[in-house]
């Protein structure tokens, strides 16, 4: 994610862009970072690990004056949170400095050419290639010299530039990443996002990739990729400044639910090589070393723990491992089996869940390979694992998690097609079948947000339900199982999941007049036997949802409501699947009057036992 801001204009740099900042922390918080150029032979800056108050903190002591500067808000990818990895970054003369959103994902082989120049490197970032690379092709012309460096990028990024060459200068590019340009009286903003700009102005250009902005001596130009000057239409926002940092969605659970998309392609697309292969280059695991594998363990809590069990299906059909998958506190007391053959992946968005934590020490001490999936870099599960796989998710702020859940879908998909192409367990062609397949997701999630309307009818039918059930069989039963963890969290109506074929053996028990039951029907080879428990619930008064695939026309002839999803391998139908049940667990919750984004009893981040 990152935030960045921008400012040109009459008044004090800093202020605006530590207005704009503020109103961007959502993007991130690890370090916060500003540069100015007032004539001055050098850029003035000021960076700093932590929240934007720590920067604040030091232009205090050590104010900087100027009207142009770019600052930002970070959200490590590349690089832990620290003061040097912090943004902006600099040439070595701290002549040109740039701020950047998005990931640079040729930025190794960029850096080494670069080294074996002479230029020194100072942060692990992927963003320092940029500032350097500008350098490289600066002789006296600015906007030339980011034209010619950006033409070498490959991936995502949202730039902000300025010089002390240049006092009267401000250029910014988009790829990928958002990035858009206030206009206000004489002045000029560049933000990642409305809300930064909104208390100075609400007339607004949204740049499209490979859009460039330059500004000079008071005037500003968006230029193409080919340097002509692009017509844009300035666009006025009607939002407040708090509709704005949600996106303009009332909640940030729904704006989360619609960054999926997004967060699948950031950590799908960024990982791809030119070949299409996956790179994990935070997992140092060879063949050799997975061939010495004998036992893998999943563990995580919550939501987490759901995607561990999406894990183990695919690991164990792609790279024909038996995988074992609990709950992180349950597998700390219970003396697992574990030694020096053994794998322990652990899952958690937050990176600082206790139990989680505290599983993975103690299977560390005891000899084995830790795999860390997080969506937090440098957190305290990333700095304990000897192996990381970073979801690109970007900050999640609604306590129910949605879009980290997907990420850490997406995130097992990749692992066990590199685990089963390492081991030979597949062939190349299936392997890329399946990339194309996982990057398809995407856009069929899109298709399904397009179809809200329909869930927010269904949801109104349940609001005043009692309890409710989720049934499913396989890995239905997975997102059966995430699909009732997140409506009970945010309705609190009481919901449990059942596995379909275990309705008989007691749960059904508890099926009267007009319980919801909703059904989640996706595997092909399962679906008779789901319309036979359909059936069996329906007999006892059940009020069947059913979320199936497109086209099944036996699901029509008996749920009571039905939600069609497209049609993905069934393998990947979890990622679809549960998108339906956010939206039905978002709109119930909200029919009730619910706080969706802050549940009652529930945090963020459970630290404590
Ligand atoms: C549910 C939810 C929780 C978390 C769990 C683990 O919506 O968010 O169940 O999944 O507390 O948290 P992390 O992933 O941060 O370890």
């Amino acid at each position: 994610m990152c935030g960045i801001v921008g400012y040109i204009g009459n008044k004090q740099a800093v202020n605006v862009i530590c207005d704009g900042l503020e109103k961007l922390e959502y993007r991130g918080y690890d370090s916060a970072g500003v540069a100015v150029v007032n004539g001055d032979s050098k850029v003035n800056w000021a960076k700093k690990q932590g929240r934007l108050s720590g920067l604040e903190a030091v232009l205090e002591q050590s104010p900087i004056e100027g009207t142009v500067g770019i600052g930002h808000t970070r959200w490590a990818t590349h690089g832990a949170p620290s003061d040097i990895n912090s943004h902006p970054h600099l040439n070595m003369s701290e002549t040109i400095a740039v701020v950047h959103n998005g990931i640079i994902e040729n930025y190794m082989e960029i850096r080494e050419r670069l080294t074996a120049e002479g230029y020194v490197f100072k942060s692990e970032t992927d963003t320092e290639v940029a500032v350097h690379l500008i350098d490289k092709y600066y002789e006296g012309d600015l906007l030339q010299a980011v034209y010619k460096a950006v033409a070498e990028f490959r991936g995502a990024y949202a730039l902000g530039v300025v010089s002390s060459n240049h006092p009267g200068e401000l250029v910014a590019v988009r790829k990928e990443s958002p990035l858009i340009v206030g206009v206000g009286e004489g002045e000029y903003f560049i933000a990642s996002d409305v809300p930064a700009i909104l208390k100075y102005t609400r007339n607004v250009y949204y740049l499209e990739n490979d859009e460039v902005v330059y500004v000079k001596d008071g005037k500003i130009q968006i230029l193409d990729a080919e340097q002509n000057v692009v017509d844009k239409e300035l666009k006025v926002v009607e939002w407040d400044i708090e509709a704005a940092s949600k996106g303009g969605y009332d909640h940030f659970m729904m704006k989360e639910i619609y960054d999926q998309p997004q967060a699948i392609r950031d950590t799908l697309l960024r990982r791809l090589d030119e070949n299409r292969m996956i790179r994990l280059d935070d997992i140092k695991l060879t063949k050799e070393d997975l061939d010495g594998i004998q036992k893998m363990y999943i563990v995580a809590c919550g939501t987490a723990y759901h995607a561990g069990l999406v894990g183990k299906y695919a690991i164990e059909k792609l790279a024909k491992v038996p995988v074992e998958v609990d709950i992180a506190s349950e597998f700390r007391y219970s003396d697992p089996f574990i030694d020096e053959h053994t794998l322990l992946i652990v899952v958690s968005q937050s990176g600082e869940t206790a139990d989680t934590l505290a599983a993975m020490k103690l299977a560390k001490s005891k000899g084995a390979r830790v795999l860390a999936i997080t969506n937090v870099v440098g957190s305290s599960v990333a700095r304990e694992a000897h192996d990381v796989f970073y979801t690109w998710a970007g900050p999640e702020v609604a306590v129910a998690s949605t879009k980290a859940y997907t990420a850490q879908m997406i995130a097992f998909y990749m692992i066990a097609l590199d685990f089963a192409f390492k081991k030979g367990t597949i062939t190349l062609e299936r392997y890329h079948e399946l990339v194309n397949n996982i990057e398809a997701l995407a856009p069929l999630v899109e298709e399904i947000l397009a179809d809200k309307a329909q869930i927010e009818k269904m949801a109104e039918d349940m609001k005043d339900a009692q309890n409710a059930f989720y049934l499913g069989r396989g890995v239905d039963f997975t997102t059966a199982r995430e699909a009732a963890l997140k409506l009970k969290e945010i309705s609190y109506i009481y919901t449990e999941a059942f596995a379909a074929g275990e309705l008989k053996h007691g749960p059904i028990a508890l099926i009267d007049q007009g319980t919801p039951v909703l059904s989640i029907v996706t595997q092909d080879a399962l679906q008779e036997k789901m319309i036979s428990n359909i059936k069996e619930v329906k007999a006892r008064g059940a009020f069947v949802i059913a979320i199936a695939k497109k086209g099944d026309t036996e699901i029509a002839k008996v749920a009571d409501d039905l939600f069609y999803i497209p049609e993905a391998e069934d393998l990947l139908m979890p990622v679809l699947a549960v998108i339906p049940t956010q939206l039905i667990s978002y709109y119930v919750s909200i029919a009730r009057g619910n706080d969706v984004d802050k549940p009652r009893n529930l945090a963020k981040s459970v630290t404590v036992e």
